[in-house]
């Protein structure tokens, strides 16, 4: 227990993964090859709690981790610092870790690194390595927008009362971990809010999707009239964390990512208003265990891999409602597809009613990043610039108050994954047939 302690005590002093040292805290020489074999072998000297706190002896044992060669460590060789690799390829080495160890991982390359996180977790060598070799992207347009007919009103019907309310529910529970009572608790609730807005969508049906953990991901599924094997997907993480090992504390995850769950619940309401019926199949996703290293998302996209699933386009909402740059949304240009990415770009322009730029997180920062590995083509929307970002987050600070005590900056989110679901999936019985 003395050695588990110390790192409690050692984290205690540290800041959280993206909050403000991140920033002030000068970043290491990646090119003279930082010690990154610290990270590990901090990582092997941590002993396992007795009692588990809101852990679960389910998600134990071993997982497999990538780490991106030039993403994470750098060139010249920085990454031989890790030890050998079980195996690698031209981007990425390949790792096995106890599961339970990667929120320290997360946290100890933040610090010897300046990144957060940085790594994807696998649950089977096989998976992670198939992501090591993956191929690139394939392109999913092209893109066209001619939906104006069913985006104007839904748009139009956006209210910042509805976003508001789901942020201040989701951030209510105590905390949303993937591992908690509580997380799985909240993982129920969208699943019912999803259920209970969907009614009136054309044979829309809401799942939730198991893992080897507690928490489930959600997804609501509207089956496509036309061409039902070609999906669009919208997500965001659903999970939330603070606090360090494995008492975690309360994690209101306001920002992140209530905010990005908020927006998909109210694009749904707001298709569901507008009489929306895709030609595509539209699904909406809530991931679980984004937190702990893409998880979640990681599995669904790969397992869509695996199956030969035809994705022509996803979009990523994680934190929408700080405003840390001005008004508007910034487009990530990093793990993402250019065209899709240009494409969204037109959307905001359209229907947002803000100005949109972009910006990059330099890492794997969140659920897109999943589906990009996997193969298809992806984007995001965030609410600044990586700089301007929120640095409450993963702290018991990301409250709506942290962001003002409203939902306004997330309005014109919601009107672009209202977008987004009309003109990618289009709708039934209007004439674009080719056009994505
Ligand atoms: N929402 C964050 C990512 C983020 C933070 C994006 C700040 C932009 C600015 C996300 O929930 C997160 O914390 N991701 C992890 C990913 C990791 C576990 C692979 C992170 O960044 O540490
Ligand atoms: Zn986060």
């Amino acid at each position: 227990m003395a050695a588990a302690k110390q790192v409690v005590r050692l984290a205690a002093g540290l800041a959280l993964c993206a909050g403000s040292a991140a920033h002030a805290a000068p970043r290491p020489d990646f090119d003279r090859g930082a010690d990154a074999g610290a990270v590990l072998e901090q990582l092997r000297a941590v002993e396992p709690p007795s009692v588990g706190g809101t852990e679960s002896a389910s998600g134990g044992g071993d997982v497999w981790i990538t780490i991106g060669k030039s993403d994470l460590v750098g060139p010249a060789g920085a990454g031989t610092a890790l030890g050998a690799p079980a195996a690698s390829s031209k981007r990425a080495a390949l790792y096995k870790v106890p599961a339970d160890r990667l929120a320290e991982l997360s946290h100890l390359m933040h610090e010897k690194f300046g990144r957060c996180g940085g790594f994807f977790a696998y649950e089977t060598r096989e998976e992670a390595e198939a992501d090591l070799f993956a191929p690139p992207a394939s392109k999913g347009g092209p893109y066209t927008l001619d939906q104006e007919a069913v985006v104007r009103p839904a748009a139009a019907a956006v209210k910042e009362g509805e976003l508001r309310s789901t942020i201040e529910t989701l951030a209510a529970f105590e905390t949303r971990y993937y591992q908690s009572d509580t997380g799985v608790q909240a993982s129920a609730w969208i699943q019912e809010r999803w259920r209970a807005l969907s009614a009136t969508l054309p044979r829309a049906s809401v799942a939730a999707v198991p893992h080897g953990w507690k928490q489930s991901s959600v997804v609501l599924t509207i089956p496509g009239s036309e061409k039902p094997d070609e999906i669009v997907v919208l997500g965001g993480h659903l999970d939330s964390i603070s606090g360090w090992g494995f008492l975690r504390g309360r994690s209101p995850g306001a920002d992140d990512n209530a905010s990005g769950i908020a927006v998909l619940t109210e694009a749904i309401r707001v298709l569901a208003q507008a009489g929306f019926a895709p030609k595509r199949t539209v699904q909406f996703m809530g991931y679980s265990a984004e937190e702990v290293g893409l998880r979640g998302s990681k599995e669904i996209a790969s397992r869509y891999a695996q199956q030969g699933k035809k994705v022509v386009g996803v979009i990523q909402f994680d934190m929408t409602n700080f405003k840390g740059s001005g008004d508007g949304i910034w487009l990530l240009e990093d793990n993402v597809d250019p065209e899709l990415t240009a494409f969204l770009g037109k959307l905001v322009d359209a229907y947002a009613g803000v100005p949109w730029a972009t910006t990059r997180c330099g890492y794997g920062c969140s659920d897109h990043a999943s589906w990009t590995r996997s193969g298809f083509p992806a984007s995001a929307a965030f609410e600044s610039t990586f700089d301007g970002m929120n640095h409450s987050i993963h702290s018991e600070r990301d409250t709506l108050a942290n962001a003002g005590g409203n939902a306004a900056h997330s309005v014109p989110f919601a009107r672009l994954a209202a977008a987004f679901a009309a003109e990618l999936a289009k709708s039934a019985g209007t004439p674009s047939a080719h056009g994505r």
